[in-house]
């Protein structure tokens, strides 16, 4: 059998891979988004931005929690104005040195106004999608219920950043809601151009000597191998629902991971802890990994197994 073939298309663009660099993870600096690229990455979204620079929550902010990470990083971010430049900049070492791995910007906002102003801004810059984070967990404290808590919220997001772009849209949601399948209805009817599920999983760690929670913020959000079987679940509903792309994200740590979420429903799937933990190259190894699967199940395409545990026996 040839090389199983990786390439994906979502929204109408040709992906090398499948494999996403997540919001948040490496995304700060144009050189370690380039690096990500390099070492074999399909697309690489940025830290999100947002319409001030913020500085974020103090320390302890991350920390390796059993199967996994909590961290209540609480959006730290330069800002838009230092945002353009930093997407000019990874635009020009994307083209450089891997210039078929695709760009995505991560927005956030406090208000639906924001989110339009910070898309208006970072489209100057051209990346190829605005990734709209309505689902960070860890700001709650600081400003209240997020957009994705509420269909007509995220819908109105939705609406107001698709009036401000000409890009496509991928709107990221949280597990945190009672049926994050009505939430992507609301954001598809909106406009939204593709979801992306999940963002973080609410949570909070207690050091019992010191009788308090581990994180300055107090609250967290969960990520890596202890949220996949959610980031499953919530991908299944959604591709049940939805006609627009899924970019899955949740617990990937090996290629059999990304495979699985595909199955699921994404398209596309994002890595955020697992580069977190072991840096750039994480992104080869798993391309490597899931051409490996690929070849032993003897499936030529990678998009053959997109929402493959949705048909039946006999569709097979
Ligand atoms: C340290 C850290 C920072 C993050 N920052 C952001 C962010 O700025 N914007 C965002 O949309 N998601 C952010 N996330 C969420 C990730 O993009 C991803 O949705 C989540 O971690 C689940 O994927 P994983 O299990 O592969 O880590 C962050 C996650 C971590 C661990």
């Amino acid at each position: 059998m040839n090389t199983p073939d990786l390439q994906v298309t979502f929204c109408g663009k040709l992906f090398r891979n499948p494999l996403v660099l997540a919001s948040g993870i490496l995304g700060t600096q144009p050189e370690l988004l380039a690096r990500v690229a390099v070492a074999g990455a399909g697309a690489v979204t940025t830290k999100s931005l947002s319409p001030h620079p913020r500085a974020g929550h103090p320390n302890p902010s991350v920390l390796k929690w059993g199967p996994g990470f909590i961290n209540a990083v609480g959006l730290q971010n330069p800002g838009v104005e230092a945002g353009v430049r930093l997407l000019e900049e990874t635009r020009r070492l994307l083209e450089a040195q891997a210039p078929e791995v695709h760009l995505i910007a991560s927005i956030f906002a406090e208000t639906v106004e924001g989110f339009a102003r910070v898309a208006e801004r970072l489209t100057a810059a051209r990346p190829d999608f605005i990734e709209v984070n309505v689902s960070c967990p860890n700001v709650a404290h600081e400003l209240g219920r997020p957009f994705a808590a509420d269909p007509e919220d995220a819908a109105a997001v939705t609406r107001a950043v698709k009036n401000a772009t000409d890009l496509p849209v991928i709107v990221k949601l949280s597990p945190n809601v009672t049926d994050i399948a009505v939430v992507a209805q609301a954001v598809e009817a909106a406009g939204a151009d593709a979801i992306a599920a999940i963002n973080t999983v609410a949570g909070m760690v207690i050091d019992v000597r010191a009788r308090r929670p581990v994180l300055a913020n107090e609250e967290g959000g969960l990520s890596g191998p202890a949220i996949k079987p959610i980031a499953v679940h919530a991908i299944y509903e959604i591709y049940r629902k939805v006609s627009v792309p899924i970019l899955g994200i949740g617990g990937v740590t090996c290629g059999e991971d990304a495979i699985e979420l595909m199955m699921a429903g994404a398209t596309l799937v994002g890595v955020g802890s697992a580069a977190y933990w072991h840096g750039p190259e994480m992104m080869g190894i798993l391309a490597g990994q899931m051409r490996a699967f690929l070849r032993a199940e003897g499936i030529a395409r990678v998009c053959e197994v997109i929402g493959a545990a949705h048909r039946t026996e006999e569709a097979w």
